[in-house]
């Protein structure tokens, strides 16, 4: 096992690759279905054994966790700079895919984790995000912190919440934005207190519980004794209706969900309400991270054109112009047409007005005689 280099830095700011800690050799990182226990047990424990080693040599008992894929890069960067400004506590990034994030704090260590998967089960075509939230359940293999809290990657941190840490059981906030009709939580924000049992009851359950809604699901169905946390702890940024009631003061945690603000293309409709919240999350970019943002975005404004002009055929482009000229034709139709109702309008109201200096030249007249 090789942790070396990976131990807490002591005010000093190691470069990415010496705070990765790594499972024993014998891990290949292949999936690891969900279903396997004993496979979950085995990578479990390694991971428990590598994070306490890792802590213990910071000096701390409690832990932020969070789970970062290749395209959570630009939101990981945001929360740990976010989170650091307003917390010492070590933060563990589980890692997944081939990618070396570039955070720079202190007492920030990253590990890489097999993907928790269920075999034989296909996510829809447009919620296939929610198989890598699986992975997020290997937080649970620790048992060691006093007290550990989760924050997704998609999350941005506005003020002090160490507070996660106090008291006990699972803590989480309720889901306005999916379940709002259900007492349901969200899974992007959660503190709980491990231990072995927690670990082996989860991964016990686990094959009998469903996998349809992500992790999100299967934890609301494992804790359904949970604590509520104050609402502003995990501020959807899907609350268009609640952000009136949330008052500004009280969200210390923005979650970027369903849309992220790294995404030109937004998932649900741009409301110009929230625009405010994606640019607390761009102003938290370093210029390095901006250009990169800018590059992207250019990148795939780039595509898209290239794709419109390759639909955009010369037949295509006849039909275009059709629709373009019968457009028109409408318009200059309808303008002719209120042209010739103010006309009209226009020789009713004299006629009116002649009859009324008609009328009025004959009642003096007749006032004369
Ligand atoms: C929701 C939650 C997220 C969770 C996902 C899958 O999007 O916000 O935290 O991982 O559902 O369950
Ligand atoms: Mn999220």
């Amino acid at each position: 096992m090789s942790t070396a280099g990976a131990t807490c830095s002591a005010g000093a700011i190691l470069p990415p690759q010496r705070r990765a800690l790594r499972l024993p050799d014998r891990f290949d990182l292949a999936p690891v279905d969900d279903r396997n226990f004993s496979a979950c047990e085995r990578v479990g424990q390694a991971i428990d054994a590598v994070v306490a080693g890792w802590l213990a040599s910071c000096g701390y008992d409690r832990l932020f966790v969070t789970l970062a894929t290749p395209d959570f890069a630009m939101g990981l960067s945001a929360l740990v700079r976010s989170l650091r400004t307003v917390s010492d506590v070590p933060i563990l990034v589980l890692t997944q895919g081939d990618f070396v994030p570039d955070v720079e704090a202190d007492d920030v260590a990253f590990l890489e984790v097999p993907p928790l998967v269920r075999l034989g089960h296909a996510f829809p075509a447009d919620a296939q995000h929610l198989a890598v939230t699986l992975s997020k359940l290997w937080v649970f293999s620790l048992t060691r912190p006093a007290r550990v809290a989760f924050i997704d990657a998609d999350c941005l941190v506005l003020q002090p919440i160490d507070d996660l840490f106090d008291g006990e059981g699972f803590a989480a906030v309720p889901d306005l934005f999916i379940n709002y009709k259900t007492p349901a939580f969200n899974a992007g924000v959660f503190a709980f207190t491990p231990s072995a049992e927690i670990s082996r009851g989860l991964f016990q359950r686990l094959p009998e519980l469903s996998v349809g809604d992500g992790d999100q699901g299967i934890l609301n169905a494992f804790f359904p004794n949970w604590r509520q946390l104050p609402q502003g702890l995990n501020f959807l940024r899907a609350h268009a209706l609640v952000r009136a009631q949330a008052q500004d003061q009280a969200i210390r945690i923005v979650h970027y969900t369903p849309s992220k603000p790294w995404v030109p293309a937004p998932v649900s409709p741009r409301d110009p309400v929230l625009a405010p919240l994606d640019e607390l999350w761009t102003e938290r970019l370093t210029p390095v991270e901006h250009v990169a943002l800018v590059r992207d975005w250019r990148a795939r404004l780039a595509t898209a054109e290239a794709n419109i002009a390759s639909w955009i055929g010369p037949d295509t482009a006849k039909f275009l112009q059709d629709d373009m000229d019968f457009a028109d034709g409408r318009k200059r139709r309808r303008r002719e047409r209120r042209l010739k109702y103010g006309l009209v309008a226009l020789v009713v109201l004299q006629a009116v007005q002649a009859s009324f200096i008609a009328w009025m030249l004959l009642h003096q007249t007749n006032a004369l005689k």
